[in-house]
């Protein structure tokens, strides 16, 4: 529920471009990418040697990095002018298997993300990776493009003090990073404000302690200009990187204590008065009298003061916490573990999308109306909102609820919070921007915006998302109601996959289940699921096929040929 906003950042062109990246993700799954770098100065084409050596360097490089006890690896593949050069890094507190896996996404993301350019570096939380027909890595110190993530929320103490303990940190974990021979990796953890501040910068583990120290020296100099006040932030780079929060975000023990930062008031307010002169007064004992009580009085007077900030921010805090909805509070992990903590009240709610108002409708759906809000802290969301007379019932709610919020994937739309007030049943979305894919596809203005290598994409990313509801999760979920108004489309036509409100949970040794209520939509349901309820993930398979049909004929399934 993170809501970061990301800038990128290229030192040498001192370019700055700003995006919002918008992510959640449990620690250390690949998940959605954070930002990537796309060089189009020179592009490979389809089934050339080029992309051969890539796709072979996608089999090999996970291999090797999960082998290598450092969580790096780097190689090169083919001859000039095919040859291929690859890095890539893991966080230190990663393990061999999850490494492996997210690099081996990366490669599939960025082929997707970059399509056809010969230089591509993507992100993400748990390793970063780069190939380029350049040769970057003979130097160390080529890569210059940082992506800047920074969390939007603010500190509620004094923005220069937090900031002082967070350079503290971040410049002790950069010393034990460099100076860490083994991995060039280090975490850390100080007190501050009656709680803790976490940091963990690293190096790639080929850098020489100097070349890792400054590396990160540069991007810890952008602190000031972008996190100032700001409760977490994390600058990523092929080369080094760094991140802080105000919550414990690594695997493991930090492996650096510092004590708790100096708080209270800024160092203005000094002791100076002191040993100011009292006026008029020139009689050696006056002063020497005026001296000492000042002496006795001052300090105490600025003790009682300090205390009395201190507890006022305290107090400040702990009512900001209680009042803060966790839809707004990114900062804790946990967030995501419970239902109750995705409920938000229904005020935030009529704010967000102007009480409902009509124009800020985005659709209705099979179950009520969704409608576009907008946050006070700037991030869009879709409210659902199921009409009193929904087919869906409580149960099957909870339903969706559960399983949705234990569900994440960047092929799944985020469920980010619900709302069950005064009769009403509401859930809360991410918002995208480029709303359903029949809004697109059946559209005959918009649908030349999509080309095929975007509905490429579109079936390659619902592909995905179907296996992770299907294999890859936790829990096996048949979704059951799979077309293209279901499909949502980010700002980069990126598939989502939502309304998983029909979805079942299903046991480890059922592949198969009966349902005397078929809750699908005609023209996409399998033949034995119309007609006598039976349901496996094959009905999805099904309902895909014809998804793909549309993707690529553009027409609908059940209209009759006269568009
Ligand atoms: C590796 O890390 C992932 C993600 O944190 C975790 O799910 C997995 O169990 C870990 N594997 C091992 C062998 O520790
Ligand atoms: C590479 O492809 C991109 C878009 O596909 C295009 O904008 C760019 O000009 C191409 N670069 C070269 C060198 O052809
Ligand atoms: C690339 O190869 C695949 C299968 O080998 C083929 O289907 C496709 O048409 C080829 N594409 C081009 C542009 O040659
Ligand atoms: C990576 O692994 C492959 C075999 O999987 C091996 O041939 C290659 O030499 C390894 N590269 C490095 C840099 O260790
Ligand atoms: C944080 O503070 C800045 C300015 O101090 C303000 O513009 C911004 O809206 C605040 N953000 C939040 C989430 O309160
Ligand atoms: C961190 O180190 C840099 C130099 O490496 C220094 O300029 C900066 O003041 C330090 N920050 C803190 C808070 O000590
Ligand atoms: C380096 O870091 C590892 C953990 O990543 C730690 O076990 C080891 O003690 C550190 N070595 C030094 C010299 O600090």
């Amino acid at each position: 529920m993170a809501t970061y906003r990301g800038h990128l950042s290229n030192c040498l062109l001192a370019a700055v471009a700003a995006v919002l990246l918008t992510f959640l993700l449990p620690p250390l799954v690949a998940g959605q990418p954070l930002g990537k770098f796309c060089d189009d100065s020179a592009n490979y084409t389809a089934n050339s040697t080029f992309q051969t050596n890539i796709q072979r360097l996608s089999t090999t490089l996970p291999k090797n990095i999960s082998s290598s006890r450092t969580l790096f690896a780097k190689d090169s593949l083919g001859t000039v002018p095919d040859i291929v050069y690859a890095l890539a890094l893991c966080r230190g507190d990663s393990n061999a298997s999850a490494c492996a896996g997210c690099v081996a996404t990366a490669f599939q993301d960025a082929q997707q993300l970059c399509p056809f350019n010969k230089d591509a570096t993507v992100f993400y939380d748990p390793c970063a990776l780069r190939f380029s027909n350049q040769n970057f890595l003979a130097s160390t110190n080529g890569d210059r493009k940082f992506l800047i993530l920074m969390n939007t929320q603010n500190v509620s103490a004094p923005a220069k003090v937090f900031d002082s303990a967070v350079g503290v940190l971040i410049n002790a974990t950069a010393d034990y990073a460099a100076t860490n021979s083994s991995k060039r990796f280090g975490t850390g953890e100080e007190g501050f404000d009656g709680s803790k501040i976490y940091g963990l910068a690293q190096c790639t583990p080929d850098m020489a302690t100097t070349d890792c120290r400054s590396c990160l020296g540069s991007i810890i100099g952008m602190m000031p200009k972008y996190f100032s006040g700001k409760q977490g932030g994390r600058v990523l780079g092929l080369r080094c990187n760094y991140r802080y929060e105000t919550y414990s975000f690594f695997n493991g023990v930090s492996l650096l204590q510092l004590p708790a930062a100096p708080l209270g008031v800024p160092p203005a307010p000094s002791p100076a008065p002191v040993n100011v002169t009292p006026p008029a007064t020139t009689g050696t004992g006056a002063e020497n009298t005026t001296g000492k009580v000042l002496a006795i009085a001052l300090p105490i007077v600025i003790a009682i003061l300090a205390a009395v900030v201190i507890c006022f921010y305290l107090w400040k805090r702990k009512r900001e916490r209680a009042r803060k909805p966790s839809i707004l509070d990114p900062t804790n992990p946990d967030d995501m573990q419970s239902i109750d903590s995705l409920i938000v009240s229904i005020s935030i709610l009529r704010a967000a999308t102007d009480n409902f108002n009509e124009s800020n409708k985005l659709g209705e759906g099979g179950f009520g109306v969704v409608y576009k809000g907008v946050l006070p802290s700037d991030q869009e969301i879709a409210v659902k909102r199921l009409s009193q007379s929904s087919r869906q019932g409580i149960e099957e709610l909870k339903n969706e609820l559960v399983l949705v919020a234990k569900l994440q994937h960047k092929n799944l739309v985020r469920l980010v919070g619900v709302c069950l007030e005064e009769h009403e049943k509401l859930l809360v979305y991410e918002y995208m921007p480029n709303k359903s894919l029949d809004t697109i596809l059946f559209d005959s203005d918009r649908s030349s915006v999509l080309d095929w290598w975007k509905r490429l994409k579109i079936v390659n990313g619902i592909a995905r998302g179907l296996q992770y509801l299907h294999e890859d999760s936790q829990l096996k979920i048949i979704h059951r109601d799979l077309k293209a108004s279901n499909v949502l489309l980010d700002s980069e036509f990126n598939p989502k996959i939502s309304d998983f409100g029909l979805a079942r949970l299903f046991g480890n040794d059922q592949s198969q289940d009966v349902t005397n209520r078929v809750v699908g939509t005609y023209g996409y349901m399998a033949p034995e699921y119309a007609m006598r309820g039976h349901y496996s993930i094959k009905s999805d398979v099904f309902s895909f096929g014809v998804l793909i049909l549309e993707i690529v004929t553009g027409r609908k399934n059940n209209v009759s040929d006269d568009s």
